[in-house]
C-alpha cells in the first residue's frame, strides 16, 4: 500500500480532514481504491472514466464483447448495502456489476440483518466484507461510508468501498454519471468546458448537486447558477470550494431569467425527508418547476437533467423534447459505474485493448 493509504492515518485524524484533503488517502498508485467523495476525481480521471464507459457501452452491445466484459471479474463478489431507499442507483450498480461479471449479494433493509440483534453497523459491514470483494453502500449518515472505508482498509483483507449516497452530503457516482451525460450531450458542441449550468430546487439538502458542483470545477470556463428559494440555497462549503477554484457562480431565486442563459438545467426534487418539522411544506416551490412553456426559451442545444426521482419539478410533457436527457442519465449510470468498478480492480487497460482490437 502507498504512503497515502488509509492505514497510514488514524480514524480521528482522517475525520478532521476536508473532503479535498481526504482524496489522496483514497487512491493507490494513481487509481481510486475507494470511491467516496467527488473531490477525489481529477480531470484526467474523469476523461478516462468517460472514455472507458464508452468502450464498455459499445462492447456490451455485442455477444462477444459482452462475454469478454463478464469474464473480467467473474471470480469476485460485490455487496450492495442500501440502508436508504433507492431505485436507479441500486439497479444501475446491480446491472454494472453484472456487466463486468461480478456476482452481487444485497441487503436493503437492516431489519433483516443482525443489526436487529444489537450488532453495530460497523461489525455488520465488516462481516459483509468477509464474504465479498467490494462494498457499495448507501447510508443516511454523512461520513459513514468514509468511516467504513477506513475500517476496511485497516483489516488484513482491505476491500474497496463505493459511496452510493451519503446523507445530505455526497453522491459521487451520480456526479460521475451526470458528467458522462453532459460529455455525451455536448460531444459535438465543444464539451463541458465553457458551459453554463443551472442547479434548481432543493440545493441545500440535495447531495447530487453538491457532488456535481464540485466536479464541474474540473472544467474550464464553466459558470454555475444556483436557483432556489433562500431557505434551500446551496451550502457555504460548496460556495467556498467554488471561490477557491475561481469558478464564477450566481445565487438567485429567479428561475425564469436563468433558463434562456444556460446550456444545462439540472432540476431536483424537494428533499423533505430531512425536514425536522415538515417545514418545507410551507414553501411555494412551484415557481421552480420546469414547464412545457420553458422549452420555448431554452437554448436549442441545451439539456434538461434530473437525478430522479421526480415529483412535479418537470412536466411529463417535457419528456418528449430531445433536450430532456434524464432518461439517458438513468442508463448512463450503468456504464459509468461499470467503468469505475473496472478501474478500481485494475481491469481497465485490458478492456481498452480488447476494444481497440475488436471494435
Ligand atoms: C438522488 C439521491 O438519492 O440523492 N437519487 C438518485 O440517486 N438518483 C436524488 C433524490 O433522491 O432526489
Amino acid at each position: 500500500m502507498s504512503d497515502h493509504a488509509l492505514n497510514q492515518i488514524s480514524l480521528d485524524t482522517f475525520k478532521t480532514l476536508s473532503a479535498g484533503e481526504k482524496a489522496p488517502y483514497l487512491t493507490e498508485q494513481g487509481r481510486s481504491f475507494h470511491a467516496l467523495v467527488a473531490q477525489q476525481f481529477s480531470r484526467p480521471m474523469l476523461d478516462d472514466l468517460c472514455s472507458l464507459a464508452n468502450d464498455v457501452r459499445r462492447l456490451a452491445k455485442t455477444r462477444d464483447g459482452s462475454s469478454f466484459l463478464q469474464s473480467r471479474l467473474f471470480d469476485k463478489r460485490a455487496m450492495l448495502y442500501f440502508a436508504q431507499p433507492s431505485t436507479r442507483t441500486f439497479l444501475s450498480f446491480h446491472a454494472a456489476c453484472q456487466t463486468v461479471g461480478l456476482d452481487v449479494v444485497n441487503v436493503r433493509d437492516s431489519s433483516t440483518s443482525s443489526e436487529m440483534k444489537g450488532e453495530s453497523p460497523e461489525d455488520t459491514i465488516r462481516t459483509f466484507s468477509s464474504y465479498t470483494d467490494l462494498i457499495i453502500m448507501r447510508h443516511p449518515a454523512c461520513g459513514f461510508a468514509e468511516e467504513i472505508a477506513w475500517l476496511l482498509s485497516n483489516t488484513s483483507r482491505p476491500v474497496p468501498v463505493i459511496n452510493a449516497g451519503s446523507g445530505k452530503d455526497q453522491h459521487p457516482t451520480q456526479a460521475l454519471l451526470d458528467v458522462y451525460t453532459l460529455e455525451r450531450s455536448f460531444e459535438n458542441n465543444g464539451g463541458i468546458d465553457g458551459k453554463k449550468v443551472a442547479f434548481v430546487g432543493d440545493l441545500k439538502r440535495g447531495r447530487t448537486v453538491r457532488s456535481l458542483a464540485w466536479l464541474l470545477t474540473k472544467f474550464d470556463g464553466v459558470k454555475i447558477y444556483f436557483v432556489a428559494p433562500p431557505e434551500l440555497q446551496i451550502g457555504e462549503d460548496i460556495i467556498a470550494y467554488l471561490d477557491a477554484a475561481k469558478i464564477p457562480y450566481e445565487l438567485t431565486s429567479d428561475f425564469d431569467q436563468v433558463i434562456p442563459e444556460v446550456d444545462a438545467v439540472y432540476m431536483t426534487r424537494l428533499q423533505d425527508e430531512w425536514d425536522s418539522d415538515n417545514e418545507s411544506s410551507q414553501l411555494d416551490i412551484s415557481k421552480y418547476y420546469f414547464t412545457k412553456d420553458h422549452l420555448n426559451v431554452l437554448k436549442e442545444k441545451a439539456v434538461i437533467m434530473h437525478p430522479l426521482p421526480r415529483r412535479k419539478e418537470i412536466d411529463v410533457a417535457v419528456d418528449r423534447d430531445p433536450r430532456a436527457v434524464y432518461w439517458r442519465q438513468v442508463r448512463n449510470g450503468m456504464w459509468i459505474r461499470a467503468a469505475l468498478i473496472l478501474r478500481i480492480f485494475g481491469c481497465d487497460q485490458k478492456v481498452r485493448d480488447y476494444y481497440k482490437e475488436h471494435i
